[in-house]
């Protein structure tokens, strides 16, 4: 959700905190702020709107100066976006301040204790109310900042990264952990601190991620120290060795992080296949999967919990799943899941998608099914996050870093992980012919290809995105294993152009939204040979005589479908189950330059967040 970066060590502060931010700003972007020591005093500096503001506005407000500081950019949960709201936050004395991600759900009880012991408000959050209880319990029991920070999330319900230090101690910085991410990157007597590694990959490759209800003290000069915040017990620190690089988190000369990321598709699903797809010799390697085969393979049924593009990545998996290993499936929106009291058996396994592995809904559903007995497997693209963590075995995607808030290159990859469990399972239930269960793998290893090919349409979907740009509706209709397909066009268009889309399956059509059609009204049509062509053809007539305005995404060389539509894009043949990795690229193509022409933020689209780490 908000994005955590933190400094304590010989170089200036400044600099490091507002790169860092901008680096973190897919995790929310509607107000920035940074607090700095600089060697005398504490200086804020905090606004409504980017990083870009805050430097502007920090230019003129505070003295770069200062080895020690804290930087935040937030997605607002308490509070609407303005500056009184923004982060960093200090105590009343004003000796306190601090930065935080995530929700204090007691905090009006909390606040209303502090306001009968004289304490004023000048905001309308969460954070604001914290800070004043650290310096409440600092005060009353006479501890250090450290001490006075674990009594009072002892008294905290909710989730938190923290990071607070203390004007007249600068020399120490203190954070904590709950239910949202805080890595510390380790330098030479230096420490970094973020939401994700990102803002410090380029001075240590060295890094340890605070587990849930840990906090650390660190002290320049002295190290970091790690406890439990319930028992004050301490941990040993695992160092963990970064594999990011630089270049990975940089746009690499395309527009935008989107755009670049469509295109990093093809090595992207390449990477996810590698040393997994042994093709010559037959095999599926998936050690998650081999390790606990007997759980799959003895399951009751699959249940995959997700939430956004990552469930439409489940319902193509359900799909799949069941087609190839005939094990039934059901896909839950993570949120709906873990608060419906559902029938969860031991012999159940739960299948959770994430590609940040950090959203607070999904990782609330594994513990759930956890605690039920069930078998929890992970599909996530970050390494190390708190899904891949929490879960009893999983897969990484290998996408590396998404940066863009619309997900384009996890939902493939995701789509190829999944694949390859459905195809492993398969082969070992010998619900699959053995050539059938070739030509999957080879036409799999075709996949980056032809996803390539796919990409050679840019000019073509460019022309049909000005004629579309204006329409305030859009529907996109799928059948089969290209339903979700449907889902997933609907909702990019929706998140970067805000033009109002549906998905819809395309023979439920009849029973709704067949009633909006007319002549101002584009339908894309997924439409591709292999499936249910025949039946979405009718369907395609059906909008026809309605005057809907047709665009058709169909198999390279199909003549029926081009007479019908008013435009078509083509995609490479390949098999059915395969089809949703090649007809997805032109619907993020067309929504990314709707998007564009409509002069909207592509990668930072309004009121949304890259990591939902609140429910
Ligand atoms: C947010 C993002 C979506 C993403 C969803 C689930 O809404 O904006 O792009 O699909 O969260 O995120 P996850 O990291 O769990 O896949």
């Amino acid at each position: 959700m908000c994005g955590i970066v933190g400094y304590i060590g010989h170089r200036e502060a400044y600099p490091i905190i507002i790169e860092g931010l901008k680096r973190l700003e897919y995790r929310g972007y509607d107000s920035a702020g940074i607090a700095l020591f600089d060697g005398t005093d504490l200086k804020v500096s905090k606004t409504k709107g980017k990083v870009a503001d805050l430097e502007n506005i920090s230019e003129k407000e505070i003295t770069k100066t200062g080895n020690v500081g804290i930087g935040h950019t937030r997605w607002a949960t308490h509070g609407v976006p303005n500056d009184v709201n923004s982060h960093p936050h200090t105590s009343n004395s004003g000796d306190l301040v601090i930065i935080h991600n995530g929700i204090i759900e007691n905090y009006e009880s909390l606040k209303q204790e502090l306001i009968a012991r004289g304490y004023t408000f000048k905001s309308d959050t969460d954070t604001e109310v914290l800070i004043n209880l650290i310096e409440d319990v600092k005060k009353q029991e006479d501890v250090k900042l450290g001490k006075a920070v674990q009594i009072a999330l002892n008294q905290v319900i909710g989730a938190y990264a923290i990071t607070v230090f203390d004007k007249n101690k600068p020399e120490e910085i203190v954070v904590a952990r709950l239910g949202s991410p805080l890595a510390v990157g380790i330098g030479e007597d230096e420490f970094f601190i973020a939401s994700d590694a990102s803002p410090f990959i380029e001075y240590t490759k060295d890094a340890i991620y605070l587990e849930d209800e840990e906090m650390a003290i660190i002290r320049f000069h002295k190290g970091i120290k790690i406890r439990k915040i319930k028992d004050d017990s301490l941990v040993d620190p695992y160092i963990q060795k970064l594999q990011l690089n630089l270049e990975e988190i940089e746009k690499g000369g395309y527009d935008h992080f989107m755009l670049k990321e469509i295109h990093e598709q093809p090595k992207a699903i390449t990477d996810t296949y590698r040393g997994r797809l042994l093709r010559d010799q037959a095999i599926i390697k998936m050690a998650g999967v081999e390790d606990n085969m007997k759980k799959f393979l003895n399951a009751n049924r699959i249940i995959i919990v997700a939430c956004g593009t990552s469930w439409h990545a489940g319902l193509v998996a359900e799909y799949i799943f069941e087609d190839l290993a005939r094990i039934p499936v059901e896909v839950e929106y993570a949120s709906e899941f873990r608060y419906r009291n559902p029938v969860i058996r031991e012999d159940d396994v739960l299948i959770a998608i994430s590609q940040s592995g950090e959203t607070a809904d999904t990782l609330a559903a594994i513990k759930l099914a956890k605690s039920k007995g069930a078998f929890v497997f992970g599909v996530c693209n970050v390494v190390g996050s708190s899904i891949a963590r929490e879960t009893d075995a999983g897969a990484y995607t290998h996408a590396g870093p998404e940066i863009g808030v619309a997900s384009t290159k996890a939902f493939t990859t995701q789509i190829t992980v999944l694949t390859l469990m459905a195809l492993r399972l398969s082969r070992a239930k010998g619900t699959i012919t053995s050539s059938e269960y070739r030509r999957h793998l080879l036409e799999l290893e075709m996949i980056p290809g032809k996803v390539e090919k796919a990409l050679e349409s840019d000019a073509h979907i460019r022309y049909i995105a000005d004629i579309y740009k204006d329409a305030s509706n859009c529907l996109y209709l799928g059948r089969g294993y290209n339903f979700p397909v449907a889902l997933e066009g609907a909702l990019k268009l929706k998140e970067i152009s805000y033009i109002h889309a549906e998905g819809y399956p395309a023979a439920e059509m009849k029973h709704g939204p067949i009633a909006l059609i007319d002549e101002n009204m584009p339908i894309v049509v997924i439409a591709t040979k292999k499936g249910h062509y025949e039946k979405v053809v009718s369907n395609i007539q059906e909008i026809k005589s309605r005057k809907g305005k047709i665009i058709g995404i169909v198999t390279e060389g199909d003549e029926q479908v081009k007479e019908l539509a008013d435009h078509v894009i083509e995609v490479p043949e390949t098999l059915e189950s395969l089809s949703p990795l090649l007809t997805t690229i032109p619907l993020q193509l067309l929504s990314y330059y709707i998007a564009v022409m409509l002069d909207k933020n592509v990668d930072q689209p309004r009121n949304l967040a890259k990591s939902v780490t609140v429910e």
